[in-house]
């Protein structure tokens, strides 16, 4: 189940904003896609979800498992979205629905990819809960009773319920506290582990890029500059723009207990 991405443009109102971007994600392993913020990392995550504004105009091609996203109908582009591919966004507000409980909206994802019965969903929807580590009884409650990185951990149990074979995260810590955004990082490196999934991890952050990935696209408008594995980007940035990120990186997520 391999996601490769072959020089992607996407223009929107007429203008350029991803140009010839390449990469690929090969089965269970974790990329992540990095860049100042504008440099087009949640375009490029979209046209591979097929949910790019309306009227925006990509070429090149997104292949998935060996098939072609670009052109594919938005029905099957949305089968695949949450079954084969999970999402998780930066604000977890926009994928939850206020009014209703944590354990229908955990479950229903199930429902639509699995047919599941409702019960039965209800049952995984409980498991999913305690995998992402949410506390007794968060099933029952509504997305405002939760603080924000028990909201993120809903996210991310329902972008994981139906079991996709890859996770795109779009800065699903850049809102969180800096101790909060360590334990769903945490978090999250284990789900992808457990699941043997692949990973597309999306970040400004070069220090929290170095938690979750082992491989990093670094992008400057729209482009790629750099590629290569996260220990070389942290010891020897090749290009500007890398050197800029690690100047700018979290210092007290990247450096380990003790001097934070
Ligand atoms: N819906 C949109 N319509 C027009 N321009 C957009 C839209 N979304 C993003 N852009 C522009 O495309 C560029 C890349 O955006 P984006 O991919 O969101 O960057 P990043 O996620 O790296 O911060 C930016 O210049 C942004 O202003
Ligand atoms: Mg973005």
């Amino acid at each position: 189940m391999s996601l490769v991405v072959e020089n992607l443009s996407i223009e929107l109102d007429g203008r350029r904003v991803v140009t010839d971007v390449s990469f690929d994600v090969a089965d269970g392993a974790r990329v992540g896609l990095i860049g100042e913020s504008g440099s087009g990392k949640s375009l490029t995550a979209l046209a591979v979800l097929g949910l790019l504004p309306e009227g925006a105009a990509v070429s090149g091609s997104i292949r998935w498992n060996g098939t072609e996203l670009i052109g594919r109908h938005d029905r099957e582009l949305a089968a695949l979205r949450g079954a084969e591919i999970g999402i998780v966004f930066q604000e977890p507000q926009t994928a939850l629905n206020p009014l209703r409980t944590v354990g229908r909206q955990i479950a229903e994802p199930l429902r639509i990819h699995s047919r599941a019965s409702r019960r039965d969903a209800l049952a995984r929807a409980q498991a999913d809960a305690d995998r992402v580590r949410l506390p007794e009884g968060t099933l029952r409650r509504y997305p405002h009773q939760l603080s924000g990185g028990q909201r993120q951990r809903v996210a991310i149990a329902m972008a994981l319920s139906a079991r996709p074979r890859m996770l795109i995260a779009d800065e699903p810590t850049t809102a969180l506290d800096v101790t909060i955004q360590a334990e769903i990082l945490d978090l999250l490196g284990h789900l992808v582990d457990d699941d043997g999934m692949s990973l597309l991890f999306i970040t400004h952050d070069l220090a929290v890029l170095s938690q979750v990935a082992t491989h990093a696209v670094v992008l400057e408008h729209g482009r790629v500059v750099e590629t290569g594995a996260v220990g070389d980007l942290l010891t020897a940035p090749a290009s500007e723009v890398t050197r800029g990120l690690l100047r700018d990186a979290t210092a007290t997520v990247w450096r380990p207990e003790g001097d934070a």
